[in-house]
């Protein structure tokens, strides 16, 4: 019997209309009513309007088990919405779990069709976005379920460091699931409706007695201020896909791309004289670092990365004539900008993720040091201190840091200073480039003289000040060419400018290695 082209794409309409529906209306409604997009919604948000090309929208699950059989249980995209989107323009790979299909969980289809979406990502060099809202591994689908993770797994290492990876949580993530978005370079949650964690309250309540909430144990704002794990956290589902279109803009699409330019308004040789005064001129009064980096970005404008977690050190992305670079800088407004363990993995994570993606970094440095104590020292902060030195050392993109004021002890060395490959290491008059401040040194080098002195209170002040003479400046760096200048601070935007574009084409090599032994 022959069939009508008519009637084939009418099959095809049918098919696919079967799997827009997933798991159909009333899951759909008790998705929105639990406050969540459906699974095709935020791949419509993150794309440019009418930019997405689904791949495998007919797969099927293979199972045969646990009541499978029945023809029903076969929906066309089983469970997970896969393809290509353009963002400004750009391709970027998405695939997107859907809970109203077997609560969005990993089958061995479903996990087959976002491997070969990652392996065409690679193929062609285009980041992969992954929105998780799932119940994890297909129970009925047991040990094979399971191996598809691991599959993912791999990809996700192996793609690391080549295309850039981004992981939306916008709903459950549980279990050994955690590990893909945790191998990945960014993660974003959603307040009140993503959670993520290893083991849930249920079993934490049976093994140590601990009783936590769902919220409290992985909710959004615990994981982007206490642990860590989330880099961004969203109001909600469309302002979290908002935020992953704005991440991209600063991003290459791959590891041998230049992230993109963008021209703006924002004139490079732009000077601002309020710079010349937002450094307090007493040493221990602390200032806003994130104003002064807005100060001198292109429409001051600053991503942050990690906003939440360890604010004594700010990191994200801005642009500076348009380019895009990744700062690094210390925050006097929290701990006086002091490095910690936090502090250093921050750092460190977000150095070689600009480093890989071929993103200058421009650091800027008022740091009083390492932070002191057994808390610190039980918890490893040499060997996390070390990740933040190792990161900025190995680094090989542009690089260039301003020292606004204190660059004190091992914090100077490794604040991306001149000795570990920096290429443009610029201080303002009001650095003080030393191995720790005058009160500290003043006791340590003359406690006994101060003591035996007929007014050791003016004794002190007297050292003090000669100390601050002798070290508080750039000039004893700046003399050894430890900084290559001394400038004004209202000029700092355009030598930033003018820097950046020498370093344009700059190219600088590692020792030949399978690869190193960061110290983790
Ligand atoms: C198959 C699942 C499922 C799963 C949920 N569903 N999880 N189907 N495998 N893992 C189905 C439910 O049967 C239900 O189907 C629908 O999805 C929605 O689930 P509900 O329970 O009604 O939703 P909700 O109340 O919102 O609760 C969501 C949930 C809960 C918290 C995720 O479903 C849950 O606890 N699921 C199991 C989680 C889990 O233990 N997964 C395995 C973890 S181990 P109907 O037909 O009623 O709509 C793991 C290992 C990964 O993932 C290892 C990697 C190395």
């Amino acid at each position: 019997m022959t069939r009508s082209i008519e009637d084939r794409l009418h099959a095809l309409g049918a098919l696919r209309a079967k799997a827009r529906a997933g798991g159909g209306a009333d899951r759909r409604e008790k998705q929105h009513k639990a406050g969540k997009l459906t699974a095709r919604e935020r791949v419509e948000l993150l794309g440019d309007p009418g930019s997405f090309d689904e791949i495998d929208p007919f797969v099927v699950h293979r199972a045969r088990d646990f009541g499978m059989d029945d023809e029903s249980n076969a929906i066309p995209g089983d469970g997970v919405v896969a393809g290509v989107v353009r963002v400004e323009g750009r391709p970027v790979f998405v695939f997107a779990q859907d809970f109203t299909v077997f609560g969005g969980s990993l089958s061995e289809t479903n996990a087959a069709k976002i491997c070969k979406l990652m392996d065409l990502a690679m193929k062609v060099g285009a980041p992969v976005v992954g929105l998780n809202d799932s119940g994890g591994a297909r129970i009925q689908e047991g040990v094979v379920s399971l191996g598809g993770y691991a599959d993912i797994f791999l990809r996700n290492t192996l793609a690391s460091g080549v295309v850039p990876q981004i992981s939306a949580i916008l709903g459950p993530c549980a279990g050994g699931a955690v590990y893909s978005p945790a191998i990945t370079d960014f993660i974003l949650m959603v307040r009140g409706t993503s959670s993520m964690f290893v083991t849930g309250p249920d079993v934490i309540k049976t093994v140590t007695h601990e009783d936590v909430t769902k919220e409290a144990l992985g909710g959004a704002d615990t994981h982007a201020a206490v642990s860590g794990v989330a880099h961004i956290v969203a109001d909600s589902d469309a302002d979290c896909l908002q935020k992953i279109r704005s991440l991209l803009s600063f991003l290459p699409s791959n590891n041998r791309e230049d992230p993109p330019r963008r021209e703006n308004g924002d004139p490079a040789d732009r000077e601002d004289p309020e710079l010349d005064r937002i450094v307090p001129a007493s040493p221990n009064q602390p200032y806003d670092m994130i104003a002064l980096v807005k100060r001198i970005t292109d429409d001051g404008e600053l991503f942050e990365i990690h906003a939440d977690f360890a604010k004594n050190l700010v990191v994200g992305f801005a642009r500076l004539g348009g380019k895009p670079v990744g700062i690094v800088a210390n925050q006097p407004d929290h701990l006086a900008g002091v490095l910690d363990i936090d502090a250093s993995v921050k750092g460190a994570r977000f150095v070689r993720f600009c480093d890989a993606f071929n993103i200058p970094l421009v650091t800027f440095e008022d740091v009083p040091g390492f932070l002191p104590g057994t808390k610190q020292e039980f918890g490893g902060i040499i060997k996390h201190g070390a990740k933040l030195l190792y990161a900025f050392a190995e680094a090989t993109v542009p690089k260039i840091t301003i020292i606004t004021r204190k660059a004190y002890g091992g914090a100077y060395c490794v604040m991306s200073s001149k000795h570990i490959r920096t290429d443009f290491n610029f201080a303002w008059p009001t650095a003080e480039i030393a191995v720790m401040g005058a009160e500290g040194a003043v006791n340590i080098l003359y406690h006994r003289e101060i003591a035996a002195a007929t007014d050791p209170a003016a004794a002190r002040q007297a050292k003090i000040a000669e100390y601050d003479e002798a070290f508080a400046n750039p000039y004893v760096a700046a003399r050894r060419g430890y900084v290559d200048d001394v400038i004004a601070p209202r000029t700092t935007r355009p030598r930033l400018i003018r820097a950046l574009d020498l370093l344009g084409n700059k190219r600088d090599v590692m020792p030949p290695k399978k690869h190193g032994n960061i110290p983790l």
